[in-house]
């Protein structure tokens, strides 16, 4: 499986958004890393084709998405970083609701819905009205939803933001559990919420692709005479370095 875009490029009016961006994704964890406004939602919403680019293409297994275009979108899973959720609506009716547009009915609705409801740990609410949610519920319901139809390609645009460290590393484990035979793309400013979970780093600035590494080859690339912010160099270091003004 495989997931490339190339020469990608997106302007909105005289802001270049992404800039001529190449890169090819295959299955595991992909960490987005770039300060506000440098682009990492833009390459999600190109991927989702929620925005049209104005160059380059995006191909997945070698067929633009623009072409594959349903049958694209059903391998698509994607948790947007602004939180759009029916606070009138149960947790079980909200993940039911984005199945049925994901074209699941049936048995094999109600199959996945449980399914994704359980693995985020919500079986137990799946009957309260998500108006009555914490933040870190309400980010688990926007995975679940995410998880429908088993896709194979998972956007995830911050999807720890907002949460307490007890329910960061949940989601990040689930993340890290989901990602077998997946191409995860995961966008964040909690760096060490990838750092031990990404094989790869994408550095992002003002747009353009930086950087694409492990993390530990991102972090061993930092100059010999660069002064860690926690005693020992990480990740945090390698943005503050690369991506930091
Ligand atoms: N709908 C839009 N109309 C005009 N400009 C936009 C639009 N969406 C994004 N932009 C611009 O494109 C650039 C990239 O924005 P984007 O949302 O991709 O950044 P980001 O890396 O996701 O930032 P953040 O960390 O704040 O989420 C910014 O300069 C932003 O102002
Ligand atoms: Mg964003």
């Amino acid at each position: 499986m495989e997931l490339k875009l190339e020469h990608v490029t997106k302007r909105y009016g005289a802001n270049t958004a992404l800039d001529d961006l190449t890169i090819t994704f295959t299955p595991g964890i992909y960490g987005i890393l770039g300060a506000n406004g440098a682009g990492k939602s833009t390459l999600m919403n190109l991927i989702t084709d929620n925005v049209k680019r104005d160059g380059g293409s995006i191909t997945f297994d070698g067929t633009d998405i623009l072409e594959l275009g349903d049958a694209f979108r059903a391998q698509l899973g994607y948790m947007p970083q602004q939180q759009g959720i029916y606070e009138q609506m149960t947790a079980e009716s909200f993940v039911s609701y984005v199945g049925r547009l994901k074209g699941l009915r049936g048995k094999a609705l109600r199959r996945q819905v449980d399914e994704a409801l359980a693995l985020t740990n919500l079986s137990d609410v799946r009957h309260k009205k998500t108006g009555g949610f914490s933040g870190g519920m309400k980010q688990r319901l926007l995975l679940a939803q995410a998880l429908l139809g088993q896709p194979r390609v998972l956007l995830l645009d911050e999807p720890t933001a907002g949460l307490d460290p007890r329910e960061r590393v949940r989601i990040r484990d689930y993340i890290k559990a989901l990602a077998q035979d997946r191409i995860v793309l995961l966008a964040t400013h909690i760096v060490s919420d990838i750092e031990s979970i990404a094989g790869q780093v994408l550095l992002i600035r003002k747009g353009r692709l930086l950087r694409v590494d492990t993390p530990q080859a991102l972090i061993d690339s930092l100059p010999a005479d660069w002064k860690p912010v926690m005693g020992v160099k990480s990740l945090e270091d390698v943005y503050l370095y690369f991506l930091g003004d």
